[in-house]
């Protein structure tokens, strides 16, 4: 029984990977590294949240790359949004996979 809800625990992640779409990806990465500043529940927050849609529309004005950017190489603004979310262990391509997976899901075009 041990065995079997270990082997499921094991193969679950896998079978995710396996199917996973760059979304899916980008869901991984946010929720592991950026959630905590990005989708706190709270109305008000320094970072911009998932759920404001105006927001990311606003920023997405400067161009989707000038936000891959600023997310990889942090951003100093009136608040501070640190290099990579503050894990240095993501690469690029997770980091925009983690910005396209906000944008899509705040509806921002
Ligand atoms: C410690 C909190 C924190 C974490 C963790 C964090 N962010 Fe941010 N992020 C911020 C803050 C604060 C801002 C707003 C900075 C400003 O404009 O003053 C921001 C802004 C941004 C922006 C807008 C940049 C722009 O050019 O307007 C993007 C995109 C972004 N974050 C992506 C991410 C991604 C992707 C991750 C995870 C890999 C992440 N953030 C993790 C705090 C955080």
């Amino acid at each position: 029984m041990v065995r079997t809800l270990l082997l499921l625990a094991l193969a679950a992640p896998l079978a995710a990977a396996a199917q996973s779409s760059k979304l899916a990806l980008g869901e991984t990465v946010f929720n592991s590294t950026c959630k905590s500043c990005h989708d706190t529940g709270k109305t008000d927050n320094d970072a911009p949240q998932l759920s404001h849609r105006e927001d990311w529309q606003t920023r997405l004005k400067s161009g989707r790359d000038a936000l891959y950017r600023n997310s990889i190489d942090g951003l100093k603004g009136y608040f501070e949004m640190p290099a990579r979310g503050g894990n240095p262990r993501l690469s690029d391509d997770e980091v925009k996979t983690a910005v396209d997976y906000i944008l899509e899901r705040a509806g921002a075009r």
